[in-house]
C-alpha cells in the first residue's frame, strides 16, 4: 500500500517530461500542401518547378525528421552533402501550405557513390541522383514531414540538366535504396514505402525542363530500430 503512490509517480513522470520536451506534432503522415495555398511543385525561379516526389512521413521516428537526422539517414541510403561543400546552382523554394509561405530548400544532397566524403564530387562530374529537402513544420500544418524533390542529373558537361524521365527515375532509385533495413554511423533504419497518386498531376504542366512524370509520389516511413 505504501509503495503504490510512489510507483504511480514514477510511471507518470516520463510521460509528463516528454510532453514538456517534445514539440507536439499532429500525428499524420503529412498535410497536402495544395489544401492551404501551397504546391507539390517547388519553385525553380523561372515559373516552373520540380515535383516533390518523395515524402518522408511525419509518423517516422522524430530523430529522422530534422536536418541533421535526415542527413544521417541520407548517408545510409547513398546520398551525402555536396562536393566539399561547393554548391552548384541556386536554391529553389517551396510552399508546403504550412503557413511559412515560400521557404528555400533546407539542404541539397547528391548521390555519393559509396563515399560519403568525396563521392558527391564524382556525382558532380558524372551525374547521378540528387535531392532538395523541404520540411513541413509551419504553424498551420506542422506534420514534421520531409518533402523531397528528387531528380537524376546528367554529367557536368550537360550543365546538370535532368536526364530524360529523370524525376521518376530519381524517385524510384531513391526509394529502392531506402526501403528495407539500412544503417549509417551506428543508427539503423527500417523503411517502408507506398505510392500515392492524386497529389501531383501526371504530365509536364509546370514542370521544370519540360520532363513529364507519372504523377506518383512515394511516401516513405522511416523508423529508427
Ligand atoms: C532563397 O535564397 C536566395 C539566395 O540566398 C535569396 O535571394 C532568396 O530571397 C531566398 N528565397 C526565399 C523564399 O527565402
Ligand atoms: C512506385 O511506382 C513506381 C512506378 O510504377 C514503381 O517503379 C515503384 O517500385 C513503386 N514504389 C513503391 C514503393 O511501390
Amino acid at each position: 500500500m505504501v509503495f503504490l503512490p510512489l510507483f504511480a509517480f514514477v510511471a507518470v513522470l516520463p510521460c509528463a517530461l516528454s510532453l514538456v520536451t517534445s514539440r507536439p506534432r499532429q500525428g499524420v503522415d503529412f498535410f497536402n500542401p495544395t489544401g492551404n495555398g501551397g504546391s507539390m511543385l517547388d519553385d525553380a525561379g523561372n515559373g516552373l518547378g520540380e515535383p516533390l516526389n518523395v515524402i518522408i512521413s511525419g509518423l517516422s521516428s522524430p530523430g529522422v525528421l530534422t536536418e541533421s537526422g535526415f542527413e544521417n539517414y541520407a548517408k545510409a541510403i547513398g546520398f551525402s552533402t555536396e562536393c566539399l561543400g561547393i554548391h552548384i546552382g541556386g536554391p529553389q523554394s517551396a510552399n508546403l501550405g504550412d503557413g511559412n509561405g515560400f521557404v528555400n530548400q533546407t539542404v541539397e544532397l547528391r548521390q555519393d557513390y559509396g563515399d560519403s566524403v568525396l563521392g558527391t564530387c564524382l556525382e558532380s562530374l558524372i551525374g547521378g541522383n540528387h535531392l532538395r529537402l523541404y520540411i513541413q513544420n509551419g504553424p498551420e500544418a506542422d506534420s514534421g514531414a520531409l518533402f523531397l524533390a528528387v531528380s537524376k542529373e546528367e554529367d557536368a558537361s550537360d550543365n546538370h540538366d535532368i536526364v530524360p524521365d529523370g524525376y521518376d527515375i530519381g524517385r524510384d532509385e531513391l526509394s529502392a535504396a531506402a526501403i528495407g533495413t539500412t544503417s549509417f554511423d551506428g543508427v539503423t533504419y527500417s523503411t517502408t514505402g507506398t505510392n500515392l497518386t492524386g497529389l501531383l498531376a501526371p504530365g509536364s504542366a509546370g514542370v521544370n525542363h519540360d520532363i513529364a512524370t507519372d504523377g506518383i509520389t512515394t511516401l516513405l516511413t522511416v523508423i529508427i530500430v
